[in-house]
């Protein structure tokens, strides 16, 4: 008799973003005459560039002679996307980062999920409360969390490190020593980050204990700050101890066309085992290559022109953060983030928890948002909106939470 995996009957209830969509098209069946203003997910709203458009086009037609059809794509990534990666997004920041350290894939949400395999069962995670629960449940469908406490609604073997209105969202160094750190920054959900030199501390605290950083920045083309690095890699060291994360999602709208990439630089050892080696190994045989299509639509986004249509489309994003986060403050809430980030994390009034208040904005302002709580019990008390809805909606939300 065949047995499955008991750690995926260990997770609590679903997916959360799968359980607010629930939600809310059972209020939506059930009034159908309300305008719903959706700020929860972090889905974009605006359409492709042009630029991006425009050579997902030329490759589509590619795709329709035989002089120019692609069948696989290698398994690491085209050498065009590669290449292109590594001069914007590193070389021009002085990173040392080349083309064979980048895995290009079909976006950062599956590289989240997926680089713990590379990783002993063993191992102790550590991760900011809140935070994206890709990283916790990907850790306990691996068996890797010990048990769970709905009292308290921590996993015993997982190091938290409380993000709180009081530190600042800042994680501070744990007192039990971590394996893998994961960082989100900017981050999801609070919306906050931490400076250059912060991050160098994480990556100097990393080294000296041999811990692992899994680096998320899929937020980064959001920083409005200098202080504020845009890779890991700007900090001394990170080579040996850090993997960094990116997404097309939120920089260039690819939420539904799919494409990101994970950095493993050459350096990253455990002995004289290469990680580098271990996730090629590893992509090699379960991934058969991110879509020639969309390869050339991600080397779009590095064209002048690509660059400058999504330096607007960024510029549209965080208006709409200004809007949230001035109009909360209006209306007396308390708001963080959306300086360096498209979220704005607000405290819930009068002592609300997380999913009263989604309960009430919902029924009240018919606006959907993201309960805190969802992400961590130390987001119990907050809410996230999200900045990637039309400017039009965005405007109507803020009208709507105003006047309640
Ligand atoms: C979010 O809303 O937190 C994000 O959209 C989730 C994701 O990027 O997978």
């Amino acid at each position: 008799m065949f047995q499955v995996n008991d750690n995926y009957q260990k997770l609590p209830g679903s997916y959360l973003f799968s359980t607010i969509a629930k939600k809310v098209n059972a209020y939506s069946d059930a009034n159908p005459d309300k305008k719903l203003i959706r700020l929860g997910i972090g889905d974009v709203t605006q359409p492709i560039a042009p630029a991006i458009l425009d050579a997902l086009h030329k490759a589509v037609d590619e795709m329709g002679r035989p002089e120019t059809f692609h069948g696989y794509a290698p398994d690491l990534g085209y050498e065009f996307l590669r290449s292109a990666i590594a001069e914007n997004d590193y070389k021009a920041r002085g990173c040392d980062i080349s083309a064979d350290e980048i895995f290009v894939s079909d976006g950062a949400k599956s590289d989240s999920g997926n680089i713990q395999e590379i990783f002993s069962v063993d191992n102790r995670i550590a991760v900011c409360d809140p935070v994206y629960p890709v990283y916790v449940d990907s850790n306990v469908m691996a068996g890797r969390t010990g048990t769970y406490d709905p009292a308290t609604e921590r996993w015993s073997n997982v190091i938290y490190m409380p993000c709180t209105k009081e530190n600042g969202f800042v994680p501070e160094f744990p007192k039990e020593t971590p394996d893998i750190i994961y960082l989100c920054l900017p981050n999801n959900p609070t919306g906050t980050t931490i400076t250059r030199a912060q991050l160098q501390e994480w990556v100097d605290y990393a080294n000296k204990v041999g811990a692992v950083i899994i680096y998320d920045g899929a937020y980064e083309a959001y920083i409005s700050e200098d202080d504020v690095a845009h890779s890991i890699y700007e900090c001394e060291g990170a080579r040996t101890c850090a993997i960094e994360i990116k997404s097309f999602s939120k920089n260039a709208g690819f939420t539904g066309v799919r494409l990101g990439y994970t950095v493993v630089p050459k350096d990253l050892k455990c002995g004289e085992v290469s990680l580098h080696a271990m996730w090629a190994r590893r992509h090699g045989t379960k991934f058969n290559g991110a879509p020639y299509i969309v390869q050339r639509a991600g080397e779009a986004v590095y064209s002048e022109a690509g660059k400058a249509q999504l330096k607007e489309q960024v510029a549209y994003y965080m208006r709409n953060a200004s809007v949230i986060k001035t109009g909360l403050q209006e209306a007396g809430y308390e708001v963080f983030g959306g300086v360096n980030a498209p979220y704005i994390w607000l405290k819930t009034p009068g002592q609300m928890t997380s999913w009263e208040f989604f309960d009430y904005l919902l029924e009240n302002a018919n606006v959907v948002g993201t309960p805190g709580s969802g992400f961590g019990p130390s987001g119990e008390g907050y809410f996230r909106l999200t900045a990637f809805g039309a400017y039009e909606n965005t405007l109507e939300a803020l009208e709507r939470i105003k006047a309640l």
